[in-house]
């Protein structure tokens, strides 16, 4: 019997994709952080379909999937910060000369609100997964003021935060503004 050719096949996958498309699942990464974007300009799309896609998730996820990927994304990235944040503290204990108070003091304000940003993130998780959208975009929202009072924190002081903080602070602040963005289309498509 002859193999079908290669153009039978890729007719066959687009008829599948069609389908796929008709049924609602599958909504690839890059469509919906293309939507994502066009509503929030404060989505990086660049950002979102790299970070969305690493997730093993993501191939067969639609929208509230890849929704819920942002949220698991998030609980992960806050719990690195942590595991950086008691790394930085456990340093800062046994430092000498020991560093600014003021240093210590807002090391540990991020500990409490990253630690609170994992359960905000996981929170999100669940009320999405739940298709309670509206509950599961306030606690993204809830995700996002908390890193910002995180940062504010060193703000205050009149120092910059250190190079593990800032770089999760800022992860946290786009993977926030991801999860929202997408649970806003899945609110009012
Ligand atoms: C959605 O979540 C909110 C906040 O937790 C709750 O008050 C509301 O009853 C939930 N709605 C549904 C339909 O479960």
């Amino acid at each position: 019997m002859p193999r079908p050719s290669r153009a039978l096949l890729m007719a066959a996958l687009a008829s599948l994709a069609t389908l796929h498309g008709l049924a609602g699942v599958g909504a690839t990464v890059e469509e919906t952080c293309s939507a994502a974007a066009s509503r929030d300009r404060r989505v990086d799309y660049g950002f979102c379909v790299s970070e969305l896609s690493k997730h093993r998730d993501s191939p067969s996820a639609d929208a509230c999937g890849l929704a819920k990927v942002a949220a698991n994304v998030g609980v992960n990235n806050a719990g690195a910060a942590v595991n950086d944040l008691e790394a930085l503290l456990t340093a800062a204990a046994v430092q000498q000369p020991p560093p600014d108070a003021r240093v210590t003091a807002a090391l540990r304000l991020c500990e409490k609100l990253y630690y609170d940003m994992e359960l905000a993130f996981a929170g999100a998780y669940d009320e999405t997964n739940a298709h309670n959208y509206t509950a599961g975009r306030q606690m993204a929202a809830d995700a996002d003021s908390l890193v910002r009072r995180c940062t504010g924190g060193f703000a205050e002081a009149g120092l910059p935060p250190p190079e593990p903080v800032a770089r999760r602070s800022a992860y946290a602040v786009q993977i926030a503004i991801v999860c929202t963005a997408i649970t806003n289309l899945l609110i009012s498509p």
